[in-house]
Order: structure tokens, then C-alpha cells, then sequence
């Protein structure tokens, strides 16, 4: 069967209706919510929604209170995984204004994500209006400080039925959640495990895209990391075993005694933005930026040499995390003394900078909301 939706792109004019909570959170309420939001447990109040059939292609786009979807027992999404997501953030400056970080490349990933999972894409125009609309009428959510509001764009296929094909119907819906920093003190070196049991993704595989299936079948070879005194793991490519590819949720940079940084190439990881960003910064400032395929040994190898002078991990959700140790059912080993590096922590101090207003924005990186 083909896969193909229709009048997905006539909807780039679609126009939000703005129903407010009839009952929000109380100032007092969302403050006391607000002191140690932690991740991904406070919500706000507020949803952008927007549906997808045949019949009226994408239609009735609604902000409205936040509230349970009715689960038909056959929905499509609950037995073919047919679900897609993104995250990114929306951060207060110091002005009091809103900055969003690149939700334009969210978008794209988002429609890719779509056409990988056989979804009706969602219209860039569409996706990036869910995300500003939501974050207007819930601004007073975005924590200050190194606090942000998290934003999670997501889709699912709500059929009610039980073939094994693409759904005709999908909900795109979009929630945020207010986090605070992720460490707090600064950041702390990470010890990764490096799976050997475990594959993340293959070629030809959904690896490159941002399906859930992709983190349900993670959360073992992280269950395993864990078992190991570890906070993340990290995945090596399918085929030889050997080439490092990404953590469960985030990419992977190395830095060498030469000044030069280098990182995984794309393919079967996912193409994230904070990598995306990491290689155009250290490129504006001269740094010769190799993607290419690093194996575990040579890792190993490296680190004891010292040629490895640091490694961290990137992504939306911690921006940069140093990778202080590496452990492995061969071994354990450091890098830069398990200390976190000055690459990695000026790197993310100049994406954070950007992020929050505080530098310039060479790349016109920052949309801002309000
Ligand atoms: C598997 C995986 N790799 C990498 C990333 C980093 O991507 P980004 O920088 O776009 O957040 C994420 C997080 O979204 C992820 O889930």
C-alpha cells in the first residue's frame, strides 16, 4: 500500500481558536510548582491540538485547557507504536522577552520523523505556531534563572482499528512541562556504559528519526547502565560492534589534543539540533570539526594516550554533559581525569548564552515569541 495523505500542505494557514482554562493554576499554586520543577513532572496549564483525517486534512486547531485524550481501546497508536516527537525549549531573557531555540529545524525533523513512520507530516507553519501559541498563554510557567519551559510536540495515529497499516487519522498535540536547570551546582561529569548486548538502531532502520519506539527500546540497555553504577549509555552501530553512535538520548562529541573536535556522522543516530549547533559554533571559531566514525577501542586507546583530551554529550534537554568515565564489560576507563573539560564547558556556555538572549546570535538561531 502507498502512503500518501491529503491536503496536508493547504494547511499552513490554519488559524489556532484560543480557549483558556477556565480554571487555572493560582499565582500561588504555580509558584510553590515552580521552586524545584525537576523534569518532566509539572505540566502547565494549557495544550496546542490539532487533528488530521482524509476527509478535512488538518483541521479544528485548538489551544485549550490540558486534558485527557479519550483512548478508544484498537487507537492505532497503541498497537503499531505509529508516534513521533520532538523537544526543545523556550527560554525567559533577561528583558523579560521569550527566546525558542531553532524551532524551525524541530519542524523539519518533526515532518521527517512523519514521513519515516508513514504520518501525515504536520506543516513547518503549523508545528511552530502549536509551539509559540502554547508558550504565550502559558509564559508565566518559563522559570527564571537557568530554568526553561520544555516543550513537547508530539503525534500520534488515532484510528480505531486493528490492520497493520499507516492510520488515516492523527492527533498533533503539543504540552509543556517547566524544568529548572538540569544540574544544578553546574555540570557533572557523566559515567556512560557502553552497550554490548544492546543495538539502538540499524541502516534502513527509524534510528534517524524521533520515534518512541526507538526509546522503548532503549530503556533495557539504560536498565543495564544503570545496574553498572552508570547514568547513561551509550549504543555502537549494529553491523561491526564497534563504532560509538549515541547516547539513549543524547549525541556525542570527542576533543583532541590538536584542538580538533569530532563526532559521529549521520545516519542511523539522530540528527540532533544541539549537535547541529555545537559544529557551527566551533566551526565560526576555527576548530577543525571532523564527523566521522570513532570506534571503542580507539576511544580506549586515546584516552590512555592522552591524544583524547575530552569527551561530552549534547542534547536539548542538558545542552552539554562532560563524559567523565567509560565503563565497559572489558573495562573502565577516564577521560580528562573524570573532571569535566574546558572545550565542553565553554562550548556550553556559549550555546547557553545565545539560548537566554546574553550573546549575539550569528546564525539566527533565537524566534522570538514575545
Ligand atoms: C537519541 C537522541 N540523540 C540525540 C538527541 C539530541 O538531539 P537534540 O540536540 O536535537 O535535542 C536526542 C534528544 O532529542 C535523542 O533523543
Amino acid at each position: 500500500m502507498g502512503v500518501s495523505f491529503d491536503k496536508v500542505d493547504g494547511a499552513a494557514w490554519l488559524k489556532f481558536e484560543v480557549q483558556p482554562a477556565a480554571h487555572p493554576t493560582s499565582d500561588k499554586d504555580r509558584a510553590a510548582r515552580l521552586v524545584d520543577p525537576g523534569f518532566g513532572r509539572v505540566f502547565t496549564d494549557h495544550m496546542a491540538v490539532v487533528r488530521y483525517n482524509q476527509a478535512e486534512g488538518w483541521h479544528g486547531a485548538l489551544v485549550e485547557s490540558r486534558a485527557n485524550f479519550p483512548l478508544d481501546p484498537a487507537l492505532a497508536v497503541l498497537h503499531y507504536a505509529q508516534e513521533i516527537f520532538e523537544g526543545l525549549k523556550a527560554y525567559q531573557r533577561d528583558d523579560g522577552g521569550v527566546n525558542l531555540f531553532r524551532p524551525d529545524a524541530n519542524a523539519r525533523r518533526f515532518r521527517s520523523s512523519a514521513e519515516r513512520m508513514a504520518m501525515a507530516p504536520v506543516p513547518e507553519a503549523v508545528f511552530i505556531e502549536a509551539v509559540e501559541q502554547l508558550v504565550r498563554i502559558d509564559r508565566a510557567w518559563i522559570p527564571g534563572g537557568e530554568g526553561s519551559l520544555y516543550l513537547r510536540p508530539f503525534m500520534i495515529a488515532s484510528e480505531v482499528f486493528l490492520g497493520v497499516k499507516p492510520s488515516a487519522e492523527y492527533i498533533f498535540a503539543v504540552i509543556a512541562s517547566p524544568v529548572g536547570s538540569y544540574f544544578k551546582g553546574g555540570p557533572a561529569p557523566v559515567s556512560i556504559w557502553v552497550s554490548e548486548n544492546y543495538t539502538r538502531a540499524a541502516i534502513g532502520g527509524t534510528g534517524a528519526v524521533k520515534c518512541g519506539g526507538n526509546y522503548a527500546a532503549s530503556l533495557r540497555a539504560q536498565a543495564e547502565a544503570i545496574d553498572h553504577g552508570c547514568d547513561q549509555v551509550v549504543f555502537l552501530d549494529a553491523v561491526e560492534r564497534r563504532y560509538i553512535e549515541e547516547l539513549g538520548g543524547m549525541n556525542i562529541f570527542f576533543v583532541f589534543d590538536d584542538g580538533s573536535l569530532s563526532t559521529p556522522p549521520l545516519g542511523t543516530i539522530l540528527p540532533g539540533i544541539t549537535r547541529d549547533s555545537i559544529i557551527a559554533l566551533a566551526k565560526d571559531a576555527g576548530t577543525h570539526v571532523r564527523e566521522e566514525a570513532y570506534t571503542i577501542e580507539q576511544w580506549r586507546a586515546d584516552a590512555a594516550s592522552g591524544r583524547l583530551k575530552e569527551a561530552f554529550a549534547c542534547g536539548t534537554a542538558a545542552v552539554i554533559s562532560p563524559i567523565g568515565k567509560v565503563c565497559s564489560a572489558s573495562g573502565d576507563f577516564l577521560i580528562s581525569g573524570g573532571a569535566a573539560g574546558p572545550v565542553a564547558m565553554g562550548t556550553r556556555k556559549k550555546l547557553v548564552d545565545i539560548q537566554y538572549g546574553r550573546a549575539a546570535d550569528p546564525h539566527n538561531w533565537i524566534r522570538k515569541v514575545v
